[in-house]
């Protein structure tokens, strides 16, 4: 008989609300600016950040949940601050693969913006910071920015089965982006 790939053991994580990070993550994933190509505005600041040393933008820190309905997947989001020409650093952003599929995100630590959108051209700038909860509503594709000078945490939680879908995301964009003009986030 099959198993059921739903099953595990029951298990607990420490979270370090400070630095942002998982005490023992299953999966961190890297994402440098050379990840990025395509998603800012001014690409050659990007490349220029590329050649001189190809920082990270952001880190995700994942436990091994099975990806299938029933369970909860959760990750430990950091996006580091900085500045690509004027706009700040953020992640990809993705609509999910089953799209019909929400996201909760906790901020833990600094602070931005969610950034959300819809195939039909709405578009919503949502702050998140320490102690602020973002819903991302199912069908709504979704960024996070950081405007902080210090890392951008967040903690997700985000249905088994879910999946992530970046090709559209890469072929449509996002209708709007937050620039840092005069010291102050602008979004334009
Ligand atoms: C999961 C989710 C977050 C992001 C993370 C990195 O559904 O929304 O955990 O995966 O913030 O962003 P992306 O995946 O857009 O590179
Ligand atoms: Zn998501």
């Amino acid at each position: 008989m099959m198993e059921n790939p739903a099953l595990c053991m029951p298990f607990g994580v420490d979270i370090d609300l400070i630095k942002g990070a998982m005490g023992d993550p299953d999966r961190v994933i890297v994402r440098k600016a050379s990840n990025m190509i395509g998603m800012y505005a001014d690409e050659a600041a990007l490349s220029r950040l590329i050649e001189h040393g190809d920082p990270v933008h952001y880190e995700v820190f994942e436990k091994a949940i099975p990806d299938v309905e029933g369970h909860l997947i959760i990750c430990i989001s950091k996006l580091y601050p900085g500045k690509v020409g004027e706009e700040y650093y953020m992640t990809k952003g993705h609509y999910h693969m089953v799209a019909g599929t929400a996201e909760i995100y906790l901020g833990v630590a600094g602070q931005g913006f969610m950034l959300m959108k819809t195939s039909d051209g709405k578009c919503v700038a949502e702050p998140i910071r320490h102690g602020r909860m973002v819903y991302v509503p199912p069908y709504w594709a979704h960024r996070s920015i950081n405007t902080d000078d210090v890392p951008l945490v967040s903690f997700c939680v985000y249905p088994g089965g879910a999946g992530h879908n970046y090709g559209d995301i890469e072929k449509e964009g996002f209708p709007k982006r937050i620039f840092n003009k005069h010291g102050v986030p602008v979004t334009q």
